[in-house]
């Protein structure tokens, strides 16, 4: 590990809390869960640990996208929602520059590509390990978290569970169920009461 790049992560994350607090924590929790799975299917600590890191900038991209739609407190217009979607994109080119922190472009640039090709934003179907990691913790914070913009009921973490499940053309179904591991495993740290939310992984 290097000073330098905790050091800018750090930072990263702190203008990420700023902007909108809602997203900073969804990637707290995202970085959490996605470090969890890879610790279980037995990564080494190396990839683990830049898991955790992709995970807690995967959507710092979106600290470029109008607070205005980002804190929208209903449904996004589909101009509105391209414009959401720019954010992994957006995301990338801030590591491009940063050079210690170059090689989790992968993890935030893929986090939205699906295994079927309905992804964005190109539509992969062979997406990095990584991202496909972010993807699925991504998507179950979703949708037992509240969003502004997402006007979606907000899921247990059965129905979440179950969700994953059904669409296995779009995510990896062994890290789907390495996911219900952690979360039986880890009982206590997850499973608390998620009644005030609804969202939509964007
Ligand atoms: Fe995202």
């Amino acid at each position: 590990m290097n000073y330098g790049e905790d050091k800018l992560i750090s930072h990263l994350l702190l203008s990420l809390k700023n902007y909108n607090y809602e997203t900073y924590k969804h990637s707290l929790r995202v970085a959490k869960l996605s470090f969890k799975i890879a610790n279980m299917i037995h990564l080494s600590l190396n990839e683990q640990l830049s898991i955790y890191k992709g995970a807690l900038l995967h959507d710092i991209g979106k600290t470029m996208i109008p607070i205005n739609i980002l804190s929208k407190p209903d449904k996004l217009t589909s101009t509105e929602y391209d414009l959401v979607k720019l954010h992994s994109s957006c995301g990338a080119n801030m590591l491009e520059v940063l050079s210690p922190l170059m090689y989790l472009i992968p993890a935030v640039l893929y986090h939205h590509e699906r295994l079927d090709g309905s992804g964005y934003p190109y539509g992969l179907k062979f997406i990095p390990l990584s991202a496909q990691i972010i993807a699925v913790c991504d998507s179950f914070d979703a949708m037992t978290n509240k969003r502004s913009y997402s006007y979606k009921k907000v899921k247990s973490f059965d129905e979440a569970i179950q969700d994953l499940k059904d669409c296995n053309n779009k995510y990896n179904q062994m890290l789907v169920s390495a996911l219900e591991k952690v979360l039986k495993n880890n009982e206590s740290v997850f499973l608390r009461k998620n009644n005030e939310n609804n969202g939509i992984a964007i």
